[in-house]
């Protein structure tokens, strides 16, 4: 836990000596914020509008992270056959929980069951984040050098952005 709040406070912002599953581990921390943040939303006074908020939070980030993580993360990984099954496995992971997020944006009330669906939704997320941080990312640091872990830094930002640019278009 003292880990993940120095990382926290530390921030993803200093990626110049960072690697990509550092990187990608900062990801899943604000993440899991977000979406504990609805999790326990149901005192709030503003609570629709709370909701909503957040959710386009966690649209505008998870969608681009999943997509450029395909692109450039999985895509070196899925040649490798010790870690290709799980890229595999991600990517159907991914799916899951992007067709669930993309119901939740389309259904027009927060209530119980938008709240039931979020917690599929959350439940989802979060199996796929712990099997990457105690599957894949440890076979992957046996798998990428040094440096090959650094330089992905700029090619997964650069999908990053163009995913988000993509989205923001559509
Ligand atoms: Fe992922």
């Amino acid at each position: 836990m003292a880990d993940k709040e120095a990382r926290m406070m530390h921030g993803p912002k200093s990626t110049a000596r960072t690697d990509i599953l550092t990187l990608l581990q900062e990801e899943h921390d604000e993440m899991e914020v977000l979406i504990k943040t609805v999790l326990d939303s149901a005192d709030a006074d503003d609570v629709t509008d709370l909701r909503r908020r957040v959710l386009a939070e966690i649209r505008a980030a998870l969608v681009p992270q999943a997509k450029a993580e395909e692109d450039v993360l999985y895509a070196r990984l899925a040649q490798d056959e010790q870690t290709r099954p799980r890229t595999l496995e991600g990517t159907q992971e991914h799916l899951v929980f992007l067709r669930l997020l993309g119901e939740l944006h389309a259904m027009t009330l927060q209530g119980e069951v938008w709240m039931a669906k979020f917690k599929v939704f959350a439940e989802n997320v979060e199996h796929h984040l712990r099997e990457e941080e105690q599957a894949l990312f440890p076979q992957a640091r046996t798998v990428l050098t040094t440096l090959e872990g650094r330089e992905l830094v700029g090619a997964y930002q650069a999908a990053r952005e163009g995913h988000a640019r993509d989205a923001a278009a559509a």
